[in-house]
């Protein structure tokens, strides 16, 4: 049955969870706090870049509305779901001010039916939470968590086509309105107490940060033994109880949630005194890998000092144009210190204009990077990188290396266009 929802929160999740509601036939007020935000998406303009996300709010537009106002956003609501961001704070914990500001917009909504948080929190929140709402008289509204595991740059195809829908809720009618609301959506509803589900997220995100160190860390033995690491992994891979994916060797993880949740999830082992050995390595192989790819280079140029350096691609994945957290960041900070000059190019990042980003070249294709460098880094795989004219490139460089950190490239073609060619976990091939 359609519902009436507001979301709070319009970033990735917010948006794009609204837009798919919608879609759903629910009704659904969204709130920022971002003035500018909220006049663009009333405006018909959608902030953020999510394949599908503009043409689903669109489609839906009678359907959704956008407001500053709190109590405007919940006057109508049946449901709230909460999609505010929770950055890490200076001590890793997870910064919850923002969570708190809305449960604290609810004092009163005694009208509402549940109370669903949708932001990763640390284990133990939903607890704390429910507490302030039964204090505010809130008793009778049901409190639930349900993590997103959406990843960007494919996020509507995820939400509704989900391999889980976790529903942590401790009471029964909660756990039936939830799984009422997300009736439509292609995949397999799991419901749980409210600290397991919290759990649910931050595991889920620490074992696939867990399987890329693993594969960075294999890159690193493959290279001292000689072997290949894309061969390796294909057929480690290929054990089902395994799965090829997340095994993918390159510079590391990056983007708005590995990082935090990770150091969220260390910063939750170690409050409640217990030392995680593992999460911690995982953490520091992935700092390890990004570094490790400019010693490399280094160490194949002798030095950085005075080298002109490409890098290509600046967002933490390709499909997106975020740059939180991204290793093109530390490359190119480590980079400038070397003492480089760095010509950057990105198909979709927006112009940065903080440090190191700052003091870089923009280019506006690959080539016009390329041309006159000493080097180049592939940092992110866009796809339109495979079809660049390779030996017209190598051509226009002053010295033809690349160090490719996503392993992008066929090895023996970069070799045949005239490059000396450096992948992760692969042998180095000269031309
Ligand atoms: C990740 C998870 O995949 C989602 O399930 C989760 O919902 C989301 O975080 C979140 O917590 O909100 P996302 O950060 O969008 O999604 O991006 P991923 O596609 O997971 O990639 C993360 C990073 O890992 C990227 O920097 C990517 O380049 C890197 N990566 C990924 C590798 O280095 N190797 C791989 O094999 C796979």
């Amino acid at each position: 049955m359609a519902q009436r929802i507001a979301i709070f929160g319009a970033g990735y999740i917010g948006l794009v969870t609204a837009a798919c509601f919608a879609e759903l036939g629910h009704t659904v007020a969204v709130r920022d706090i971002d003035s500018d935000k909220i006049a663009a998406l009333q405006a018909g303009r959608i902030p953020i870049f999510e394949p599908g996300l503009a043409e689903l709010i669109a489609r839906n537009a009678g359907r959704l509305s956008f407001t500053v106002d709190a109590d405007d956003a919940a006057a109508d609501a049946q449901v709230v779901f909460v999609c505010v961001d929770t950055p890490p704070t200076a001590s890793g914990d997870a910064d919850l001010s923002r969570v708190w500001s809305v449960v604290d917009s609810m004092k009163g909504a005694a009208h509402l039916s549940a109370f669903v948080v949708k932001s990763t929190v640390p284990v133990g929140t939903g607890a704390r939470i429910r507490a302030v709402l039964d204090t505010a008289g809130l008793r009778h509204v049901g409190y639930a968590a349900n993590p997103e595991f959406t990843a960007e740059g494919r996020a509507v195809q995820d939400f509704m086509h989900p391999d889980r829908v976790v529903i942590g809720t401790d009471d029964h009618a909660t756990a039936e309105l939830l799984a009422a609301v997300h009736d439509g959506i292609d995949g397999p509803v799991m419901a749980m107490d409210v600290r397991s589900a919290e759990a649910v997220k931050l595991m889920a995100n620490a074992l696939l940060a867990t399987k890329i160190s693993f594969a960075n860390e294999a890159a690193a033995i493959c290279e001292a033994t000689g072997a290949d690491v894309n061969l390796v992994m294909d057929a480690v891979g290929a054990d089902a109880r395994l799965g090829r994916g997340f095994l993918n060797a390159g510079i590391g993880w990056g983007g708005s949630c590995f990082p935090k949740d990770t150091i969220g999830l260390k910063a939750l082992a170690v409050n409640g005194g217990y030392h995680p050995q593992l999460l911690s390595a995982v953490i520091e192989v992935n700092e390890l890998t990004r570094r490790r790819a400019v010693i490399r280079l280094k160490e194949e140029l002798g030095t950085l000092d005075g080298k002109t350096v490409a890098v290509l691609g600046m967002t933490f994945k390709p499909g997106t144009d975020d740059m939180r957290e991204s290793p093109a960041t530390v490359i190119v900070d480590r980079l400038l210190t070397e003492g480089a000059t760095v010509r950057s190019w990105d198909p979709m990042a927006q112009p940065q204009t903080t440090p190191p980003w700052s003091s870089t070249t923009r280019c506006a294709s690959p080539l016009d990077a390329l041309t006159g460098s000493d080097a180049a880094m592939l940092v992110t795989e866009w796809p339109e990188l495979r079809d660049v004219d390779w030996p017209e490139a190598a051509a226009a460089m002053a010295a033809p290396v690349l160090f490719d950190g996503r392993n992008l490239l066929e090895p023996g073609a970069m070799a045949d266009a005239g490059f000396t060619y450096l992948s992760v976990g692969r042998a180095t091939v000269r031309g």
